[in-house]
């Protein structure tokens, strides 16, 4: 959370932070991934059997050191748009036995070389938690029970004895399960109404969690700040005891999914692109809100977050998802991809989940060569908060003068402000205040005045950025551009922070 004050162009800039003033806990899995069958995600990205670089398994070992670098903490699968066709029982079993299919989200063959059982190892070799999205298009209720039987069931019953058969004993225990993706969009195989799709997921989620209480559901939503997210939470966000195995906190659906896209071509329109998401977290948690109160459901139950499950820059028309959605991001991407985990931050008391979509090769950070990896410029930011910015979220009084042009969408104007300077802070459990500023101006400097806060030691302050040239630059295999410069500053006097620059300061605190 952000307190703003705008000033004038002329005055000094200022940031203020106690580190007592803590807002929220951070969930660690909004750093979480997505894994889609789409373009080279999984084939030739996470898994690329016969490549020097892959293990016995066909998994990259390059790609399982940067998902650890970046400590990943949960994968979303199989898609995306994939699921509304995808039968998992293609993708499991013996390879030979595979069907080949028609894939219809992204016009291309599923070979089903790379399913359930290999996605769930990649997860434990890389150390993170998957999350599972269901079929919502052409799939029944009675193959998602299936599925879940096959990932987490014990029992001595079918789904789980083919599980055994197929090489695992013991369960998976997935605990994230998606009631659908995207269900809203005409894109969408069997698209549907927000009436039909809210009876439809409350049926579903009564049905898996009377299979198995343990699991979290989540609901789909649109942008957040649709007549869909309000219509489907108003149904589906209720006290029920059927299906929660007799316990009075949980409930049938745990987390409300959204999705946002940003891009423009111009620079400031970019970077202010993601307070769109900022506004539409604040819309949903009003709207879990409103359904809450107007079901009445009690206090004692865990209150529902956002599930924020596919988030990043992406122009479709730029990197069409049927050609593979390969983005080149430039410095100006990764600098709205540090206002986007600036929201993330300032937002955390309503976010239990985001995933940056994608985690390999479409619209991603990490880009696979035949013979090594290309780590973007949005790879930069996502690894710098990654590492710092988790804890909890700390409050920042800020005083900046702000950009007040047209914005992308348009109703960001008037909805939300949009500083010079993007701010988030974060208090971490190594004791150490670190405060990510983004300055989005492509041609000022801000001489700040920083105040950290009555508990942070004297000395010397740790400082990383992020920046390069102009917003234009790129990385790419022979020359990386922009990366990660670390320096010290003294902790006196005026901050200086360089224009279209991303900067993480680090406060230890006493
Ligand atoms: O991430 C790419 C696609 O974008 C996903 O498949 C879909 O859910 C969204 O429209």
């Amino acid at each position: 959370m952000t307190t703003f004050t705008k000033i004038s162009d002329d005055e000094v800039p200022s940031i203020s932070i106690d580190s007592r003033l803590i807002i929220s806990k951070i969930e660690d899995n909004v750093y979480g991934g997505f894994t889609e069958h789409m373009g080279r995600c999984i084939y030739g990205g996470l898994y690329d059997p016969g490549n020097p670089l892959s293990d016995e398994n066909g998994f990259r070992k390059d790609v399982i050191e940067a998902m650890k670098e970046l400590r990943v903490p949960v994968v979303r699968y199989p898609g995306g748009n994939f699921c509304a066709t995808y039968r998992w029982l293609d993708g499991v079993g013996p390879r030979e036995n595979r069907p080949a299919r028609p894939e219809l989200a992204w016009i291309g063959t599923e070979t089903n070389e790379f399913g359930t059982d290999e996605f769930l190892k990649w997860c434990e070799v890389v150390g993170t938690e998957p999350y599972l999205c269901l079929n919502f298009g052409t799939g029944t209720l009675d193959e998602a029970l299936g599925w879940l039987e096959y990932c987490n069931s014990d029992r001595n019953t079918y789904y789980a004895n083919m599980r055994r058969r197929n090489g695992r004993e013991k369960p998976y225990n997935v605990k994230y399960w998606a009631l659908g993706n995207e269900v809203w969009g005409p894109w969408q195989v069997a698209q549907t109404t927000k009436e039909a799709y809210a009876h439809k997921a409350y049926q579903w989620a009564k049905a898996l969690k009377l299979l198995d209480p343990s699991i979290q559901l989540i609901l789909c939503g649109e942008t957040g700040h649709s007549s869909w997210d309000a219509h489907v939470l108003k149904e589906c966000v209720r006290f029920d005891l059927h299906g929660l195995g007799g316990s009075t906190t949980a409930s049938l659906i745990d987390m409300h999914s959204i999705h946002i896209y940003t891009a423009s071509k111009d620079h400031v329109k970019n970077v202010t692109a993601p307070r769109s998401a900022e506004r539409a977290i604040q819309i949903t948690a009003g709207l879990i809100d409103l359904a809450r109160i107007e079901n009445k459901v009690p206090p004692s139950v865990r209150r529902q977050k956002i599930c924020f499950d596919e988030w990043n820059v992406w122009d479709p028309a730029r990197a069409p998802g049927e050609q593979g959605a390969e983005e080149k991001y430039t410095l100006s991407d990764a600098l709205a991809v540090g206002v986007w985990l600036n929201v993330f931050i300032r937002q955390a008391q309503h976010v239990g989940m985001a995933n940056i979509a994608q985690s390999v090769n479409v619209i991603s950070p990490l880009m696979t060569i035949a013979d090594g990896l290309v780590k973007q410029t949005t790879w930069w930011p996502l690894l710098l908060y990654s590492k710092y910015m988790r804890g909890s979220s700390v409050h920042v009084g800020l005083r900046a003068s702000e950009y007040e042009g047209d914005t992308h969408p348009a109703w960001i104007r008037g909805a939300v402000e949009t500083p010079w300077l993007d701010v988030s802070a974060a208090l971490d459990g190594e004791g150490w205040l670190n405060v990510a500023v983004v300055n989005i101006h492509e041609e000022k400097d801000f001489e700040t005045e920083i105040r950290a806060g009555s508990g942070v030691a004297g000395g010397e302050v740790q400082v990383f950025t992020v920046d390069g040239d102009s917003v234009a630059v790129v990385n790419t295999d022979g020359a990386q551009k922009v990366g990660i410069q670390e320096s010290l500053w003294d902790g006196k006097g005026l901050f200086k922070f360089r224009k279209h620059s991303l900067t993480l300061l680090r406060w230890k605190v006493e």
